[in-house]
């Protein structure tokens, strides 16, 4: 596969606009805004755009740009929180979480002024499964369920809503955002890269180079069911870790009830599986296991700069036991995922040093082949 969409400055800017500020994007959860007023803020350079993603009065998520009608300054500037008006900060213009306005010091000095016009401007919101995105087309050219299409019924049934602790970590690489992407969209490199934090763990015992169960290529998305190979012997604490619940290492075998999994996990319903990775194009990985959900959203920001922001989500502990497997699993995750960001800006350093042309990619790495497919497919004008 050639390598100039990696280290191209003007792809980078064909992709802002014709891919980013055009699909629906992965924001958040329902769950970082569960009540009237509560909101938080993403920020996503590669459309240029802040996005305040709120709770309404009538209990919907919506999304707006963040950005005050008087004079354009930035309004929401926190992180997150939780307020029944938003004042900007510059001349105090006020807000209601469903955008309208309704504050304006000296409003008797503005000409023919319609308050009632200048809300904040809307961003197309909508959920899937507890998943908020956003789409900044004026008009998105399809709703969001028939952008995942496949997926939705593939994933029906998954408890989503129950892994409600969350882990969150993100990382700032000097590297194009398609390495972030690729870094989580094959499993080639576990038996090698992981073999301190995972050792055997993606190794098939009866064939040692098939380390994939099913792959799917869907329109736009994709699916890889990993194996997981159950003879792999847990440590000490893993083994304490793994008889209060979820830990990173439990996940095989015997553990899992295959029947009881949604129609699209373990599509093969293989004993060995390990997990599945649901790439939702353009920058969302979704892995739901057997006992805890992982996703990956892969942000640009410029041609050689992109944000990691991983997630692990958990069922709520219900004494110490439990969070002692939860803080355990925390940390074993985060140290494999320290493996995979350690390799990334020097991958754009070696692509970016014009050496190689091409990448060499096996039959097990089609997941990344397909992605820069339906990049090119946008970029084409296919879509
Ligand atoms: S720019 Fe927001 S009140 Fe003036
Ligand atoms: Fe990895």
């Amino acid at each position: 596969m050639p390598i100039k969409q990696y280290v191209s400055k003007e792809q980078f800017e064909q992709e802002r606009q014709r891919i980013f500020r055009r699909v629906w994007l992965n924001v958040g959860r329902v769950e970082e805004v569960p009540r009237e007023g509560d909101y938080f803020v993403k920020d996503l350079p590669v459309c240029n755009a802040s996005i305040l993603v709120s709770r309404g009065r009538e209990g919907a998520v919506q999304g707006f740009h963040n950005v005050c009608k008087h004079r354009g300054n930035k309004l929401v500037w926190d992180e997150r929180g939780s307020s029944l008006s938003h004042a900007c900060k510059f001349h105090g213009w006020t807000y209601t979480p469903d955008g309208q306005l309704i504050g304006v010091p000296e409003e008797d000095m503005f000409f023919h002024f319609e308050k009632q016009k200048c809300g904040l401007t809307p961003v197309a919101t909508e959920v899937w499964e507890g998943f908020i995105f956003i789409n900044l087309a004026p008009q998105p050219q399809e709703t969001l369920r028939e952008y995942l299409g496949e997926v939705v019924d593939l994933l029906k049934g998954y408890p989503f809503s129950k892994l409600t602790t969350c882990y969150a970590y993100t990382l700032d690489l000097k590297a194009n955002w398609r390495i972030l992407r690729d870094s989580q969209l094959e499993g080639y490199h576990a038996k090698f890269l992981h073999r301190r934090s995972l050792p055997g763990f993606l190794v098939n015992k009866d064939d040692s180079s098939r380390h994939l169960l099913d792959v799917k290529l869907f329109t736009r998305h994709s699916m890889l069911s990993l194996y997981g190979n159950p003879d792999r012997k847990p440590t000490p604490t893993q083994m304490v870790a793994h008889r209060f619940g979820t830990s990173v290492d439990n996940r095989f075998g015997a553990a899992v009830d295959v029947d009881r999994l949604p129609v699209g996990l373990n599509p093969t319903r293989s004993a060995n599986w390990a997990f599945d990775l649901y790439f939702i194009f353009p920058n969302f990985h979704v892995l739901p296991m057997s006992d805890m959900l992982i996703t990956h959203n892969m942000w640009p920001v410029a041609a050689d700069r992109g944000l990691w922001e991983a997630r692990i989500y958990l069922p709520a502990a219900e004494n110490g036991a439990e969070w002692f497997s939860r803080e355990y699993a925390k940390c074993a995750i985060r140290d494999t995922w320290l493996e995979d960001g350690s390799t990334i800006e020097n991958t754009q350093w070696g692509l970016t040093s014009g050496v190689i042309t091409h990448q060499f990619l096996q039959d097990q790495e089609l997941a990344i082949r397909h992605a820069e497919k339906v990049v090119n497919d946008y970029l084409t004008g296919a879509y």
